[in-house]
């Protein structure tokens, strides 16, 4: 592990101390409503990015930084050339505020607008996910690789764009198609870890039709180092620069078996 990847993932974890201190508070959390659908915010999901970006500014002091809180969440041009750190202090919000473990902290890090390192850590199960371009996709140490499975031998993982009510139909005629398909699906509420999960093998495919860049910034990475493909919905290469849809395949799921999930 390089230097850098080891101090990001030396920060995630910490950040992951203060989520947890955080979820022994749940029914004294301070929760406020952001534009859309079941959007929230508590004021840990602003304590953590505040900590990532105070860290991780000493790490790499020429870095940009786009987060999903605090007003920084909108991508400048000028992130697409050389570092620029993309936070999602809390990926999983209300599994949080609902008391379910699966949030994690999420680094990415592009480098002239491409994925180069991603950290992805879930404090409650202690699971630390990380990987850098060309080295390979980690979880807790040991390498992590796609299933082989077909999709009629895997699971499916939706998201289902909560904040966005006009994809609900959309998803869920994909999600029946997705039971059909593959052996059931699963939604789990952290859409960095869902891809996280496709990265170490428990599923064959993963799809949500909006997601923002903070949501997959680092679990992409992750995800092709591990032998997976990610791509839009149209079958087109993510862009880094906005939020798009995400559809993820495992190393077994071909684009073919997949078809009936883009929009042609
Ligand atoms: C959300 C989670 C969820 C996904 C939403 C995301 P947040 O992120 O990743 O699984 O369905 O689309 O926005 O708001 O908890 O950081
Ligand atoms: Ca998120
Ligand atoms: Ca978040």
């Amino acid at each position: 592990m390089t230097e850098l990847l080891e101090k990001i993932c030396g920060t995630a974890k910490d950040a992951g101390k203060i989520i947890l201190e955080g979820s022994e508070k749940i029914r004294s959390l301070t929760v406020e409503n952001k534009t859309g659908h079941g959007n929230f915010v508590t004021e840990y999901d602003s304590r953590v990015q505040t900590f990532l970006i105070d860290r991780l500014s000493k790490i790499l002091p020429e870095a940009h930084f786009l987060g999903e809180e605090n007003g920084i969440e909108v991508f400048k041009e000028e992130y697409s050339s050389g570092f620029t750190f993309v936070l999602d202090p809390i990926d999983g919000t209300t599994n949080f505020i609902k008391g379910w473990s699966e949030s994690v902290t999420s680094i990415g890090l592009l480098k002239d607008g491409a994925p180069y390192i991603g950290v992805v850590y879930n404090p409650f199960s202690d699971w630390l996910y990380y990987g850098e371009k060309g080295q390979g996709a980690y979880l807790n140490g040991e390498r992590i690789h796609t299933s082989e499975e077909p999709l009629e031998n895997a699971l499916t993982i939706i998201g289902t764009a909560p904040y966005y009510p006009e994809l609900t139909d959309k998803c869920f005629v994909l999600g029946r198609e997705a039971v059909r398909r593959s052996i059931d699906i699963r939604r789990g509420g952290s859409a960095a870890t869902d891809l996280c999960r496709l990265a170490s093998g428990q599923a064959g495919m993963f799809f949500e039709l909006r997601l923002g860049l903070w949501d997959f910034a680092a679990a992409s990475l992750i995800l092709t180092e591990a032998g997976g493909e990610i791509m839009d919905i149209k079958g087109e290469p993510l862009k880094y620069n906005s939020a798009s849809s995400v559809v993820a395949l495992s190393k077994g799921v071909s684009r073919s078996q997949a078809a009936w999930v883009f929009d042609t």
